[in-house]
Order: structure tokens, then C-alpha cells, then sequence
């Protein structure tokens, strides 16, 4: 049975929640799947028949780890079936929910050697309650210029868990017949 490594980068959890979900459906499809944080150096890349790898944006950026550990594994990431998945909240706008579309995930691999034959971009969470007081008026300010809400309220998961599904479906496919 193939056993897919999938690989989060969050801050807020919304990434490892996608990840497990993915891992749900590729359990459900009779494949293992392990979920583990992208900095877990207990976790090696190379062990596993596939490897996905989700990682959020903050303040304009994924997680400065992301990159140096794409470099650090490029090999196994390119020998392997491999995909990658980014999650941000522009991702919530319809021209901005697509590889080809969205600006975080075309600048990661544009700087990344590796560059994933299966991509994916996913909306996250907006949850001012959880951040503190710079970040939680940043946000607002983001969200003000943005005409998205700014009532610190507000708690609003824009992830679209049907389009995880589909995503899950064809990380299914990459290790058929292995
Ligand atoms: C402090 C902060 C900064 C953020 N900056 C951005 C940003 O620049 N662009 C964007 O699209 N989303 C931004 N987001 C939204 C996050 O990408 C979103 O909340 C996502 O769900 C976080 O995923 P995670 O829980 O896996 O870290 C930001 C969120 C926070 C809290």
C-alpha cells in the first residue's frame, strides 16, 4: 500500500487541518497516508512513495522554512510523486484561487527548484480573535482596503472543502500503480 507524507507549514493550524483532511480521503481510497509538520526532523521524505507539501501565508509570505527545506530535499521531491499546495486568505477571491492566479503560490515556484506538477491553492481562515493586538489591526486594515470584514467578531473559515476533495482525489492518482 502506498504511503503518502503530507507536509504542513501553518500558523494558525488551518494547513495541518487540510492536510489531515487529505490524509482522510486518501485512507478512504485504501492508502496510508502520515501527516507531520514540515520542520519535524524526525520525518524523512525520502521514506515515503509520495510527498505533498501545504504551507500558509503570513504578512505576504510563506514560512521562511518552506523554501530552504524544498532546496534541502529536491531530489526526493523530484524523483517522487510530488505536490504543493499554498493557503492565504486572497485565496478566498475567485481570481486569485488558482495556480495560475495567485500570487503567492507563482512566487514560491518561481523561486523554487522543484517545480510540483501538482499544485493547489486553498482559502483559509479569518479568526481576529486569535491574533494579537499588531497583527489582529493589520488584518483589519488588510481586510478595510480589501472590502473584506473588519468587525473583530469575526471568525469566518473560507476554505472550500470540496475543492480539498477534488485536490485529495488527484494526490490519490499519483501513486496508482506503485
Ligand atoms: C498576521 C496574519 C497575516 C496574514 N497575512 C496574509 C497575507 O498577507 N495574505 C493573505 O492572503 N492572507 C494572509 N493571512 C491569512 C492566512 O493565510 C490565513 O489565516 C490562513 O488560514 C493561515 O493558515 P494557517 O492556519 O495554516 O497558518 C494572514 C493571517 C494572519 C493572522
Amino acid at each position: 500500500m502506498p504511503n503518502t507524507l503530507l507536509l504542513y507549514s501553518t500558523v494558525y493550524g488551518q494547513s495541518r487541518r487540510i492536510c489531515e483532511r487529505i490524509a482522510a480521503q486518501l485512507a478512504e481510497a485504501g492508502n496510508s497516508a502520515t501527516v507531520a509538520a514540515l520542520t519535524d526532523p524526525a520525518v524523512d521524505p525520502a521514506a515515503f512513495d509520495a510527498i505533498v507539501i501545504g504551507a500558509s501565508i503570513k504578512h505576504g509570505k510563506h514560512q521562511p522554512t518552506v523554501l530552504p527545506f524544498i532546496r534541502q530535499h529536491q531530489a526526493v521531491l523530484e524523483a517522487k510523486p510530488s505536490a504543493l499546495f499554498s493557503v492565504s486568505l486572497i485565496a478566498r477571491k475567485p481570481k486569485r484561487n488558482t495556480p495560475q492566479t495567485n500570487p503567492y503560490l507563482k512566487a514560491l515556484v518561481a523561486q523554487s527548484p522543484w517545480k510540483p506538477r501538482l499544485q493547489a491553492v486553498f482559502a483559509g481562515v479569518l479568526d481576529y480573535s486569535r491574533y494579537g493586538p499588531f497583527d489582529k489591526q493589520m488584518m483589519r486594515l488588510v481586510m478595510w482596503v480589501n472590502r473584506g470584514p473588519t468587525d473583530p467578531a469575526t471568525r469566518i473559515e473560507f476554505t472550500d472543502w470540496a475543492a480539498v476533495d477534488h485536490f485529495a482525489a488527484q494526490v490519490a492518482t499519483l501513486t496508482d500503480g506503485r
